[in-house]
């Protein structure tokens, strides 16, 4: 399984370090939440950030989360900047379907994001048109939260619909919880918290990239 640290929990002051240390340690992806304030309550980066990020680490593949309403004044914007993976979000109320093929036709993997009120089956549509579905196993907003087991059901499911791309968890990822993802189709653990507090991050995604 793969590992994708969420900056939302690194020293913000610090960023360079602390990005070195998850890249030292053997981090796959990056994962950087984009919030508008408006479909999540909280604010967060620019692209002017993810910008910087893939200017100082070229080879770190930025898989970049936009929590926000109105996504598609920005998918260029984010694509410019160096996302490898830019995903959004099924209730945004817009053509889905077409933003995630706007993404694809920019050469970037095009991600589809889903609360955990958003069940597998309203997504069904979808699906063909993402190569990675993110299944929020917290409520969208802030970093911390604790991990909510009934998502793991969702990820089964999707599986179960026949969903074969990439399928990444976001929000109270840990080393209690990676084996029991993995275990219900997971490929891309995102983790915040777990891995910026983490004693000895490289053991911690040696264990895995082992599952
Ligand atoms: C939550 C964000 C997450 C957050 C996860 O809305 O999308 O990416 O950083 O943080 P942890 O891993 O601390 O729950
Ligand atoms: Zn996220």
């Amino acid at each position: 399984m793969m590992v994708s640290p969420s900056i939302l929990a690194a020293d913000m002051l610090n960023m360079e370090r602390d990005v070195q240390r998850m890249v030292d340690a053997g981090a796959d992806w990056l994962h950087v939440d984009i919030m508008d304030a408006h479909f999540v309550p909280n604010l967060s980066y620019s692209p002017a950030l993810v910008a910087a990020l893939h200017k100082r680490f070229p080879a770190l593949p930025l898989d970049v989360h936009l929590m926000m309403d109105n996504p598609e004044k920005y998918i260029g914007v984010f694509c410019d900047a160096g996302a490898a993976v830019l995903t959004i979000h099924a209730e945004i109320g817009a053509d889905v379907a077409a933003l995630l093929e706007e993404i694809r036709s920019r050469g970037v993997k095009a991600g589809l994001s889903v609360k955990p009120g958003t069940s597998a089956q309203a997504i069904a549509h979808l699906l063909p048109h993402a190569d990675m579905v993110l299944v929020m196993t917290v409520e969208p907003g802030f970093g911390g939260q604790k991990f909510n087991a009934a998502m793991l059901d969702k990820l089964a499911e999707l599986r179960r619909m026949g969903y074969a791309g990439l399928l990444e968890a976001d929000g109270g990822v840990s080393m209690a919880n990676a084996a029991t993802l993995r275990a219900h189709g997971l490929d891309v653990a995102v983790m915040g918290t777990a891995m910026f507090q983490s004693a000895d991050p490289a053991e911690d995604m040696a264990a895995i990239h082992a599952m």
